[in-house]
C-alpha cells in the first residue's frame, strides 16, 4: 500500500513495505499513489467508480467547461477514460473522507519529455463552493513540484469559467496568454486564459 499525506508543512510519501514496516521517503510518483488531504482521500479511479464518474462528468454544466469530456458522457467513455487516460496519466478520484464519496476528478497530462505537466480537475455541482477543488489541487501541485520534480505546471481554463481561474489563482498559478481550446462538449473551440506556476 503507497500513500502521500499532505499535512501542510510535511510532504510525506510512505510505501508499507513487504516487511510491514512503514518508510516515509521522496519518491517518483508514476500513477496509483494515494494522497490524503485535511478532507480528501486522492485515489486511483477504479472500474466500480463509474456511475460516480458518468453522473458527475455527464452534467452538462460540467462538461461544457471542461476540454476533452465528451457529451453526452456514456459508459463506452468511461471506458475509454479507465482503460486509455488512468493507465497514462496520473489520475485521481476525489473522495470525501468522511462519507467515502466520490465528488470529482484531478489529474496531470504529462508535456511530452519536458519537466512540465498540465493540471486538469472537475467536482460535481452539487459540492461547488467548499473549496474542495482547491484542497485537492494543492496535494497535487505540492506533489507534482516536490515529490515529482517538475520545474512547472500549465493549465488553462474557458473564459466562460472565472471559478477555475480563481481556483487556480488561490494555488498561485498566473496567466501568461490566451488561446482558443477545443471543447469536446461544445463542439468548438472556445477562448481560454493559459496559465502556469513554475518550481
Ligand atoms: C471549477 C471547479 C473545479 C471549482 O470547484 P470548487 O470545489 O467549487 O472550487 P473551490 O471551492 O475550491 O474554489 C472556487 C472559487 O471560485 C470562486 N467562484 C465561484 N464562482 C465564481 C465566479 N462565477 N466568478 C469568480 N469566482 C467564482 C469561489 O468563490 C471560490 O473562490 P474563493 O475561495 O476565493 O471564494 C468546479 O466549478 C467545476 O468542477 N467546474 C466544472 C469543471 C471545471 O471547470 N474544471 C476546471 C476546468 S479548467
Amino acid at each position: 500500500m503507497q500513500s502521500f499525506h499532505d499535512n501542510g508543512a510535511d510532504l510525506l510519501w510512505s510505501r508499507n513495505l513487504q516487511d510491514g514496516r512503514e518508510h516515509t521517503k521522496a519518491v517518483t510518483v508514476s500513477n496509483g499513489g494515494e494522497l490524503f488531504t485535511q478532507r480528501l482521500h486522492l485515489r486511483c479511479p477504479v472500474e466500480a467508480d463509474a456511475s460516480a464518474i458518468i453522473a458527475i462528468a455527464g452534467d452538462w454544466d460540467v462538461a461544457r467547461r471542461l476540454g476533452r469530456v465528451p457529451h453526452p458522457y456514456t459508459q463506452a467513455d468511461f471506458r475509454f477514460f479507465i482503460e486509455h487516460v488512468v493507465p497514462s496519466e496520473p489520475t485521481w478520484a476525489i473522495v470525501v473522507r468522511r462519507s467515502a464519496e466520490l465528488v470529482g476528478v484531478i489529474g496531470l497530462v504529462p508535456h511530452g519529455e519536458s519537466r512540465s505537466v498540465e493540471l486538469g480537475y472537475y467536482v460535481g455541482r452539487q459540492h461547488w463552493g467548499q473549496g474542495l477543488a482547491t484542497e485537492a489541487a494543492q496535494a497535487i501541485v505540492r506533489m507534482a513540484l516536490e515529490v515529482n520534480g517538475y520545474a512547472k505546471l500549465t493549465s488553462g481554463y474557458f473564459a466562460d469559467n472565472p471559478a477555475s481561474g480563481r481556483v487556480l489563482a488561490k494555488l498561485g498559478f498566473k496567466p501568461v496568454g490566451r488561446s482558443n481550446r477545443p471543447c469536446l462538449a461544445e463542439g468548438k473551440d472556445k477562448p481560454s486564459i493559459e496559465v502556469e506556476l513554475m518550481a
